[in-house]
């Protein structure tokens, strides 16, 4: 018989799913499902009419969104398999992950399909997909994203509490910074366009978009308070104050 692991960020890869140890995260799993939701659902015809109505000013914002949508749920979906799959110990929270990675590929496939119907011309979608290399401010966010996703990527095992706080911090910054604020502050705009009226479809996607990043935070955030209940010394005052630079630093790209 083999010990089971005492807390959720001890290493190995738990199968024991009962007793359940974390039925709160397996509840997140049953209440993400009720919230599927297809691309082809998704009407975008309306919004080719519109764009001929924006400004130049509109359209430069619009193209700079595209282009920021366009990669920024396939990092979070690489973080997600690289990063949180491997360390969150737990089958239960797992199988919610594996969810959420189910969620980041219709988003993926949603930017997809968003960018090709707003950009017709193949020469503009290369650019949109270029856009991390070279639209200075989507490349200041996307070395935001992989300077915390290299912090972490070669730990194997969260043997030393120095590790686990360093998969504390790249956890929270994907929550807080990336899928929060990031995300949440280009979404602000899609809804300043849809309260004059404008893209319907994409308002549309944004908001089941909205709906499933909302839930990814809450989850992320339960391991955050599960971590912090099992294993208080982590969160140290150097962590709070790493926590509160990096939150700068995200409102700052
Ligand atoms: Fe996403
Ligand atoms: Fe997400």
């Amino acid at each position: 018989m083999t010990t089971r692991p005492q807390n959720l960020l001890d290493p190995g890869f738990e199968l024991t799913l009962r007793p359940m140890r974390y039925p709160d995260f397996y509840e997140r799993y049953r209440d993400a499902i009720k919230n599927t939701w297809t691309v082809e659902e998704v009407d975008l015809h309306s919004d080719v009419a519109d764009l001929a109505k924006l400004t130049p000013e509109e359209q430069h914002l619009i193209g700079r969104l595209v282009a920021f949508f366009a990669t920024g749920d396939s990092i979070v979906a690489n973080n997600l398999v690289l990063t949180l799959y491997k360390h969150i110990n737990s089958p239960e929270a797992r199988l919610y992950l594996s969810r959420q990675l189910f969620e980041e590929a219709v988003h993926v496939q949603f930017y997809l399909t968003l960018l090709d119907t707003y950009l017709p011309d193949p020469d503009d979608r290369a650019a949109a997909f270029a856009a991390v290399e070279n639209i200075p401010s989507i490349r200041e966010k996307a070395e935001f994203c992989f300077k915390w996703i290299n912090e972490v990527e070669k730990i194997d095992r969260l043997d030393t509490k120095t590790d686990r706080r360093r998969f504390l911090l790249n956890l929270i910054c994907f929550a807080a910074c990336i899928e929060g604020l990031f995300f949440y502050g280009a979404f602000a705009y899609v809804y300043w366009f849809r309260s004059r009226g404008l893209l319907h479809g994409l308002a549309t996607g944004t908001n089941w978009v909205f709906r499933d990043e909302t839930m990814h935070m809450s989850f992320a955030f339960d391991v955050v308070d599960t971590v912090r209940k099992e294993e208080p010394d982590l969160f140290d005052d150097q962590l709070q104050q790493q926590v509160t630079d990096m939150l700068h630093e995200a409102v700052e790209a």
